[in-house]
């Protein structure tokens, strides 16, 4: 993808949409220090956190050196210098089934001040964002998003699930295989050389997951600011397999009232093979004191019950969507995948703001790599004959909107649950059931981050 951060401009629409209101839609370079750390504050205010200290700042012009920042601001405000919105962006590696990795524009730090609300500044940040990700080359758009509600318009749609992961951990009784390695407790300093290369390994077994930027590992391993509370009470455990290589880590730290039994939080697992994700959740659930194990934003197909005498020990809370995808290139996006074994089916694909919409003919062979090509004019899906072999006279196709794709893509939702709902719908029969088959992966998808 061609990106470069500080010569990428400004979206000329939609600084002529801001600029017809009286405001400024402008670059924000993170080297630049007053004004980067006033477009921190209004992305803090924005989402309601605390006011940034200068640790906090000095971390954050970190993780925003390598990203297109923009803010927007306003002349008339009583404080001109600090954007009234704010938004991020970066190009990304995002992996899907097979294990491979998309060229991905993610977004972030949206917010619009309470006294700018709902006239349409959202908007226009948005869509610039969509073309400036299509012009840098980018299959697909994404994020996470603190309310259902606001990215539907743009075509983002839900891809992965989450959930709380909380183990009672007094029937937590394991019956599990035993991993072959050894589990250590480490300093979580001493793991910040090996992290970025082990989380990689880690986010490419898993669709969904999206890699991480560098300064992320600080503040896990509680880097950021060392002296802090919540930095001192951060342990972690390392597993190393048999042969004595890293596969796995993660941090955790204990909650309790005195004198009282803790709970045990987590909010990083970073696991390369199956035995390190089992040998990391073991001490999860054995370590005395604890009553209560709770993991934040984990996959809806954790293992965990399977490892447990009484799997009513683990509950899955706050089920919900987690990342959202908006497919901007369908041919690019879907070629990037593996499919669940071989087909032929047509996608017609509706998108209103016109960056995916048109017909595709997906074409997969039994290793599960597809061919995948706009289709026009005679070939559009319905008007000639397709299905499982290019001699057959059954069409198998299906309609369906960008933000449907953007769900199925990932193999996060079936065509089928889609068509139930009235959202996707087939050219003849059979093509749901095709496209749940090639859809799906053999990991459920998730992203195990907010960004
Ligand atoms: C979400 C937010 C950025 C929207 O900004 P905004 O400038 O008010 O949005 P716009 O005026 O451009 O709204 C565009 C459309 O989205 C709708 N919309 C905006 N925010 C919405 C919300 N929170 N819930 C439902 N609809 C919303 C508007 O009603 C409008 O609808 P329309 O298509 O029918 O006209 C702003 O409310 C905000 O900063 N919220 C707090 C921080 C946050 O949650 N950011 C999102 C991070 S993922």
């Amino acid at each position: 993808m061609s990106f470069d951060p500080r010569s990428t401009p400004v979206d000329r629409r939609a600084e002529q949409e801001l600029e017809a209101r009286g405001l400024r839609y402008r670059q924000v370079d993170p080297s630049d220090q007053a004004a980067f750390d006033a477009w921190s504050q209004a992305d803090a205010r924005g989402f309601h956190h605390p006011r940034p200290r200068e640790v906090d700042l000095v971390h954050e012009r970190r993780v925003f050196a390598d990203r297109l920042v923009r803010g927007v601001y306003d002349p008339a405000s009583a404080t001109p210098a600090i954007p009234i919105a704010t938004v991020s962006s970066w190009p990304t590696g995002l992996s899907v089934p097979g294990g491979r990795s998309l060229d991905a524009w993610a977004v972030s730090s949206v917010t619009v001040a309470p006294t700018h609300r709902r006239r349409g500044i959202a908007r226009s940040l948005m869509q610039a964002e969509l073309r400036d990700a299509a012009s840098a080359g980018a299959a697909i758009a994404m994020l996470t998003a603190t309310e259902a509600t606001i990215y539907g318009r743009y075509g983002y749609a839900p891809a992965t699930r989450m959930a709380t992961v909380r183990v009672d951990r007094r029937r937590a009784h394991w019956i599990g295989a035993d991993a072959p390695g050894r589990v250590h407790l480490v300093d979580p300093a001493s793991l910040r050389e090996l992290a970025p290369q082990l989380v990689r390994r880690a986010v490419s077994r898993t669709p969904g997951e999206i890699d991480r930027w560098p300064a992320l590992l600080d503040r896990v391993l509680g880097l950021v600011d060392p002296e802090s509370e919540r930095s001192r009470s951060i342990r972690a455990v390392r597993y190393d397999d048999e042969r004595g290589e890293t596969q796995g880590f993660a941090t955790y730290r204990v909650v309790r009232d005195p004198d009282r039994p803790g709970v045990l939080e987590s909010d990083f697992i970073a696991a390369a093979t199956d035995d390190a994700e089992r040998a990391i959740w073991r001490v999860f659930c054995e370590i005395d004191f604890v009553d209560e194990v709770r993991v934040q934003l984990r996959s809806v197909d954790e293992p965990l019950p399977w490892l447990l005498e009484d799997a009513r020990a683990v509950r899955f809370d706050d089920v919900g969507d987690h990342l959202w995808l908006r497919v901007l290139d369908p041919v690019a996006a879907l070629s990037g995948r593996r499919f669940g074994g071989a087909g032929t089916l047509r996608l017609e694909v509706d998108d209103p703001l016109g960056f995916a919409g048109g017909a595709f003919e997906l074409d997969a062979s039994t290793d599960g790599r597809a061919e995948v090509r706009r289709v026009e004019g005679a070939d559009a899906p319905g008007s000639v004959p397709v299905g499982g072999s290019r001699r057959s006279r059954q069409p198998h196709g299906l309609r369906l909107g960008v933000r449907e794709l953007g769900s199925m893509l990932l193999g996060g939702v079936r065509a089928t649950t889609l068509a139930r709902a009235g959202r996707v719908v087939e050219h003849s029969r059979g093509s749901l059931a095709l496209a749940d088959r090639l859809f799906s992966s053999d990991r459920e998808p998730a992203l195990t981050i907010w960004f």
